[in-house]
This record gives structure tokens, C-alpha cells and sequence, in this order.
């Protein structure tokens, strides 16, 4: 098995997502949520998220990400979708300095949006039970922003997985084309976009989305990513920006079907 490290590394193009095989065949939702439990028991991350009072351990994901690549600083302006239960806004919120408890640096944005409930988050503007995808959230996103743009677009987005890995796949890829739309007509020059993604066949399309309009693409898969699933972030690097209203047209609007032959 590859080391946490070596994991992070790789700029993963050809990640395996097949994981270790079960010994024992889940006998049902009681028997699959024991699983969950005794495996969330074991988990360091979820011990170190209880004890640095973060919601969950997806927290650590980002900090990772950041450690290496070092995006959030203060003063950014943040929009993080999926936001719920809001560890990567506490996160974002600490980095860009949205709370301004230290009056030395610039105070940043922390825009937080879910479908699901938030629990308010000092130092973020918080936008519970809203569909990002609905155009009618977006306008509030935008009407929050004021005349201003984003520094950095965070989604940790996931829809419902329904355990059909290419289904779970293409509806995960639906909403991050929803985030490439967003964050390439409201990001600033320069902005960066965290996305991520259930690996699988739309992945290059999505790649190639990003490569459009960011001067760099990376795939990550921080150590605290299990390394069983097919959970990746896709990052976009330095937004070359819009340079006329004839390029909005080439704002991705769906990835092609691929031929799975
Ligand atoms: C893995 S969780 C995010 C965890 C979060 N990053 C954290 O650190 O607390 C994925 C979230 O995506 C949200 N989500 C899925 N589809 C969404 C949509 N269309 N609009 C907003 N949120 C969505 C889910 O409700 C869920 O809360």
C-alpha cells in the first residue's frame, strides 16, 4: 500500500480507486453502520477534529491541501459549497482572517453555502439550506459580493451517493461543472478553485474545463483522503480571466457523455 506521503505527492493521473477487499460481506444496514462506527472510533482524524474542535475530520483535508500549496491567506475572498457541517469554513475562516481577530493582517470573506442546515460560523456569512445550483442562490452569492470577486472557490460537494459508482460519478460531475461555471465568471484574476470529484470517466473533460481557464491543473489526494476511495480534488491555478463577453460562451455548460468503450 502506497504511504500517506507518497499518495500526496503523485499528481495522480492514474490513481487506483479500487480499495482493500472487505473480509466480510456487510449483512445489511445494521451490520454497515456498525462498520461505520467502529471504523469512525478507530480513525485519528476524527479523534484530532473532537480534540481542535473542528465539526469533522474533512477539516484536515483542506488544512493538507493548504499546507502544501498554502491558497487561503488574509484578506481572500472564500466561497465554499457544500459547506455543511462546516469544518473547511472554520478552516477558511482562521486562514483568511473573516473573523479579523488578528487586526495586524487583512480581514477576508467566508461564504458558506449547503443544501443542508449550517450551524452559524464565526467569521463566515452563512447560506443554510440553499441549493448552490439554483440560480436564485447564486444571485445571493453574488448580491453578498457586492461589486467584488472571489479569491478562492472551495466545494467539497457530494451528492447522495446511491452506490452505483459511474452514476455517483456523473452526479458529483454535474455539480462541479456548476462550481467551473461560477468561479470563472465571479473569481478574480488569478484565483484559485479547489474542487472535488468521485474519480471516473468525465475526469480528463474536467480537467480539460479547468486547464481553460486556470494557467494550472492539479489533482491532489491529501493524506487524510482515505485511500480506498475515489474521492480527488481537482485544482485550477491562477484564473486567467474572462477577456471579453465572446469568451462567456465557452463558460462549461455540461461534460460531453464519453464513449465508455
Ligand atoms: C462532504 S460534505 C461537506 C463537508 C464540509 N466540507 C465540511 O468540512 O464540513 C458534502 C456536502 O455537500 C452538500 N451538497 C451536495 N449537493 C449540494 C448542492 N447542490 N448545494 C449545496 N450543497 C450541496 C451536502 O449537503 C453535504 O453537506
Amino acid at each position: 500500500m502506497k504511504s500517506p506521503a507518497l499518495l500526496w505527492t503523485c499528481i495522480c493521473r492514474n490513481i487506483s480507486t479500487t480499495g482493500p477487499k472487505l473480509k466480510e460481506v456487510p449483512k445489511g444496514k445494521d451490520h454497515s453502520s456498525h462498520l461505520w462506527l467502529k471504523r469512525q472510533f478507530a480513525d485519528p482524524y476524527v479523534q484530532k477534529a473532537k480534540k481542535e474542535n473542528y465539526r469533522c475530520r474533512s477539516a484536515f483535508k483542506l488544512l493538507e491541501i493548504d499546507s502544501k500549496i498554502k491558497f487561503l491567506r488574509p484578506g481572500l475572498k472564500v466561497l465554499d459549497c457544500g459547506a455543511a457541517p462546516g469544518s473547511w469554513s472554520q478552516v477558511a475562516v482562521k486562514l483568511v482572517n473573516s473573523h479579523g481577530y488578528d487586526s495586524k493582517q487583512p480581514k477576508g470573506l467566508v461564504l458558506s453555502v449547503d443544501k443542508l442546515p449550517i450551524y452559524p460560523i464565526d467569521g463566515a456569512v452563512v447560506l443554510s439550506k440553499c441549493d448552490f445550483t439554483q440560480p436564485d442562490i447564486q444571485d445571493r452569492l453574488v448580491t453578498i459580493l457586492k461589486d467584488d470577486k472571489l479569491d478562492v472557490v472551495l466545494s467539497d460537494m457530494a451528492p447522495n451517493a446511491t452506490g452505483m459508482r459511474e452514476m455517483d460519478h456523473d452526479l458529483i460531475t454535474q455539480l462541479a461543472i456548476a462550481v467551473i461555471r461560477f468561479a470563472v465568471t465571479y473569481s478574480k484574476p488569478g484565483a484559485d478553485c479547489l474542487i472535488k470529484i468521485w474519480d471516473g470517466r468525465n475526469r480528463p473533460q474536467l480537467e480539460e474545463s479547468i486547464t481553460r481557464f486556470y494557467s494550472q491543473v492539479k489533482i491532489l489526494k491529501p493524506p487524510s483522503s482515505r485511500s480506498h476511495s475515489a474521492e480527488l480534488f481537482l485544482l485550477g491555478r491562477g484564473f486567467k480571466g474572462l477577456k471579453s463577453s465572446s469568451s462567456q460562451k465557452s463558460v462549461p455548460t455540461d461534460v460531453p457523455p464519453v464513449d465508455p468503450s
